[in-house]
């Protein structure tokens, strides 16, 4: 049985490169791993990433979303729904191999779907809500996330890597500076309640470096795991 690991950060933490170097290591060092993301490449997933990473990019089907409230409660459900699923497929992959990295994953829904929210009673009643269903999901489906990265960076170095990059932002990534502060503080909260899964990795050094280390933790995971190739 493999180990489960996901990545989080803000957009331009630099997740995905590590992801993609992470792997090249592991699978040097004789591991047999998968990358996979959320949202996923399914019908559903890419109906997220069209309606609802995509806002603001409206066709006459598009559906209309008034209000913030409304864009996270249905970020919410879609996000969650997509990932009941993907838990289902998963669970079976892990048989096949040591290591699944997620790119993304509950702490997503949190971080993002929370952003820009209060601690007023009604704000604070929707947060409490996106981490209870996120825990609900995993104990119905009987599953845990055995590490999670978060891949920490101010959010000005992560827009000045984001407004590098030769594609045009999405609707996500352009939104205001405060949102990513929002967002950040979130993981940074998610890092104190889930202490013992989430280990905070410093984002603004060298990828390699930062693949390297979260490597050599990956491979300590899996010489605990029995049937987990062994270090
Ligand atoms: P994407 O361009 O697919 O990838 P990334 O930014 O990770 O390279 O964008 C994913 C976006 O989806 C990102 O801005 C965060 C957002 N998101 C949520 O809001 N909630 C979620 O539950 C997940 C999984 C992602």
């Amino acid at each position: 049985m493999g180990i489960f690991i996901t990545l989080e950060g803000i957009d331009g933490s630099g997740k995905t490169t590590a992801s993609g170097l992470l792997k090249g290591g592991l699978e040097r060092d004789g591991y047999r791993v998968m990358l996979i993301k959320e949202p996923t490449e399914t019908l559903l997933g890419r109906f997220i990433s069209s309606e609802i990473l995509g806002a603001g990019k409206e066709n006459r089907f598009s559906i209309k979303i008034s209000d913030r409230k409304t864009l996270a409660l249905t970020a919410l459900f879609l996000f969650s729904a997509d990932r009941t699923v993907h838990i289902g497929e998963i669970k079976a992959d892990l048989k096949d191999f040591d290591v699944i990295i997620c790119d993304r994953f509950t702490d997503s829904t949190y971080a993002y779907q929370a952003a820009g929210l209060d601690n007023a009673d009604e704000d604070k009643e929707l947060k409490d809500f996106i981490l209870s269903i996120n825990e609900f999901i995993l104990r119905q489906k009987n599953f845990t996330i055995d590490r999670t990265y978060l891949f920490d960076l101010k959010p000005e170095t992560a827009l000045n890597r984001l407004n590098g990059r030769t594609h045009k932002l999405d609707g996500f990534d352009s939104r205001p500076r405060d949102f990513f502060d929002s967002v950040r503080n979130n993981y940074l909260y998610l890092s104190e309640l889930y202490k013992n899964r989430i280990k905070i990795i410093d984002a603004a050094g060298l990828p390699e470096k930062i693949a390297g280390e979260v490597a050599d933790d990956i491979k300590k995971l899996a010489g605990k795991r029995p049937g987990c190739k062994r270090e």
